[in-house]
C-alpha cells in the first residue's frame, strides 16, 4: 500500500503493491487480463454476484466488504479496477469508475443522476460532444438545461428546485476560461442546506484540460470529476478511455449504469494507461507545459497574431484566478499544455495557415484530440465544436478563426520553426 509520506509522482509509478483487485501482488508490472467472463466456484457465488449488480443497496454493502466476485467484464474487471484505484488517488477522490471514453463517462454521470423533469445548468462553452449531449439528447428524456456564463452564476440561479446538476469544464474547451469552482461550490453549499439528500445540487466538473496534476476539483467542492483518459493521462494517442472520480456514496449508481449502458473500457486499454500513461503523466505534462510557455510567448510577440490565450501568460484575462486554481500537488503554478490564438485578417488567412501546417510541418499535426506527446493543431469552430450552431459559436467563446494547439514534448524550437514557416506563407 502507499506509504503516507510518498508523493503522488511516486505513487503514479508504483501504484498499490497490494491490490484487492487480483492476485498480482508479486509482479513488478501486473499481467494483462483478457477474460470476458470468470470461473465461479459455486452457483451460490454466481447468484450472489448477480444479486449485487441487481440493485444499488446490495452493491453498496458489497463494496464495503472489499471482496470482489468477478462475473463478467461489463460489470467489473481486474485491470480497470487497478487503474481506477490509481485515478482515484490522482484526483484526491475516494473512488473512480472507468469508461470506454470521456463521453461514456460524461453520459453515464449525467444519466445516473438526472431524471425526467430535472434541470441542468452548464457553462456556455463546452467540448462539442458534451454540448450536443446536453442540447440534443437530454431534452428527449425531459431533462432541460440553461447554458450560461458559469462565472456569473448567483444564489438566485440555484433556487429552481428542479435544478439538480451544475456542469462545466474546469478549463473550458476551447476558450480556456477558468471556472471559479471555489466560488460556485460555496453558493451550492448554501443552497444545499435547504435541500434533502435526494434533491441536493451536484457539481460535475470535466477536468480533462487541467489534468489531475494541474487541478483537483474535488478539493474545491466538486461532487464528481470527469477525465477523458484519451488525452493527457493516456498521453501517447493509442488508447481511448474515460473516468468519473468521486465519493463512495455515488459509486453504486455509476457501476450500475455502466453495466446497463455498456460503455466499459477494454482491459487492454486499462492496462496500457496504467502501465505507460499514468507513470509518465507528470513528466510529460511538465515538459509540455514548459514548451507551451515558450510557444505562447513566441506567438504573443508575432506581428501576424491578433490574440493569444494561454493561462500562463500575464496577459491572460483570468491570470490571477488561474494562479490560484491551476496548481500541481506540489503547489506550483500549472497553466498546462493548451493554448489558442487568432491571426490578423479574415478566415481565408487562417485556412491558408492551417493548410500550410497540415501539408508541410514536421512537428505540428492537423488533428483533433489533445494532451498527447505530439503537438496538434485544429480549428474548433469547424472541427471539435462543429455541433455548436454557427450563430452560437461566437457567444460560446469559439470565434470562427480560433486556432487551438495542444503542445507536445518535441524540442520547442522545432514547433516554433514550423509555425514561423507557416507565418511566412500568409
Ligand atoms: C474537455 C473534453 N471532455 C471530454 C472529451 C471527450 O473525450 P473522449 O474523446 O475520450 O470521449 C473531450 C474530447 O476531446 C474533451 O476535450
Amino acid at each position: 500500500m502507499m506509504k503516507k509520506n510518498k508523493s503522488i509522482k511516486t505513487f503514479n509509478v508504483h501504484g498499490s503493491h497490494n491490490t484487492q483487485a487480483w492476485e498480482f501482488s508479486n509482479h513488478l508490472v501486473p499481467p494483462q487480463t483478457a477474460s470476458t467472463t470468470f470461473r465461479l466456484r459455486s452457483l451460490k457465488r454466481g447468484a450472489d454476484g448477480f444479486q449485487l449488480f441487481a440493485n444499488p443497496n446490495s452493491l453498496e454493502k458489497h463494496l464495503k466488504n472489499n471482496d470482489p466476485i468477478w462475473i463478467y467484464d461489463r460489470l467489473e474487471e481486474p485491470s480497470s479496477k487497478m487503474l481506477e484505484e490509481q485515478l482515484a488517488k490522482m484526483e484526491n477522490g475516494e473512488t473512480a469508475i472507468s469508461f470506454s471514453s470521456g463521453m461514456g463517462a460524461i453520459s453515464a454521470s449525467l444519466l445516473a443522476f438526472l431524471k425526467s423533469g430535472d434541470h441542468l445548468i452548464s457553462h456556455q462553452t463546452l467540448y462539442g460532444c458534451s454540448y450536443s449531449l446536453i442540447t440534443s439528447w437530454l431534452p428527449r428524456f425531459g431533462i432541460t438545461h440553461d447554458l450560461i456564463n458559469m462565472n456569473g452564476i448567483t444564489a438566485k440561479d440555484l433556487k429552481n428546485k428542479k435544478l439538480k446538476i451544475l456542469y462545466f469544464e474546469s478549463v473550458a474547451n476551447p476558450s480556456l476560461e477558468i471556472i471559479d469552482i471555489k466560488k460556485i461550490s460555496q453558493l451550492v453549499k448554501a443552497e444545499n442546506r435547504n435541500r434533502n439528500d435526494e434533491n441536493k445540487i451536484k457539481i460535475i466538473v470535466d477536468n480533462t484540460f487541467a489534468t489531475p496534476w494541474g487541478m483537483r476539483p474535488l478539493d474545491h467542492g466538486a461532487d464528481l470529476v470527469i477525465q477523458s483518459l484519451t488525452k493527457n493521462i493516456a498521453g501517447f494517442g493509442t488508447e481511448m478511455g474515460g473516468a468519473v472520480i468521486t465519493y463512495k456514496k455515488f459509486l453504486s449508481s455509476l457501476l450500475l449504469i455502466r453495466k446497463d449502458i455498456g460503455a466499459i473500457m477494454h482491459p487492454h486499454s486499462a492496462w496500457n494507461i496504467m502501465v505507460y500513461g499514468i507513470p509518465s503523466q507528470v513528466l510529460r505534462f511538465e515538459a509540455q507545459q514548459k514548451n507551451s510557455i515558450k510557444v505562447a510567448e513566441y506567438l504573443e510577440k508575432h506581428p501576424k497574431v491578433e490574440n493569444v490565450s494561454y493561462p500562463g501568460l500575464k496577459s491572460f484575462p483570468q491570470y490571477k484566478l488561474a494562479k490560484t486554481l491551476l496548481q500541481s500537488p506540489d503547489g506550483e503554478f500549472a497553466p498546462g499544455q493548451m493554448l489558442t490564438f487568432t491571426l490578423k485578417g479574415n478566415n481565408k488567412i487562417t485556412e491558408k495557415f492551417i493548410n500550410h501546417i497540415a501539408q508541410n510541418s514536421y512537428s505540428i499535426t492537423l488533428a483533433v484530440s489533445l494532451g498527447l506527446i505530439k503537438t496538434l493543431i485544429e480549428v474548433p469552430g469547424l472541427m471539435t465544436h462543429a455541433a455548436v450552431p454557427k450563430e452560437k459559436q461566437e457567444q460560446s467563446g469559439i470565434p470562427a478563426k480560433l486556432i487551438r494547439m495542444s503542445i507536445g514534448i518535441e524540442d520547442p524550437a522545432d514547433i516554433i520553426s514550423d509555425l514561423e514557416d507557416a507565418f511566412k506563407k500568409i
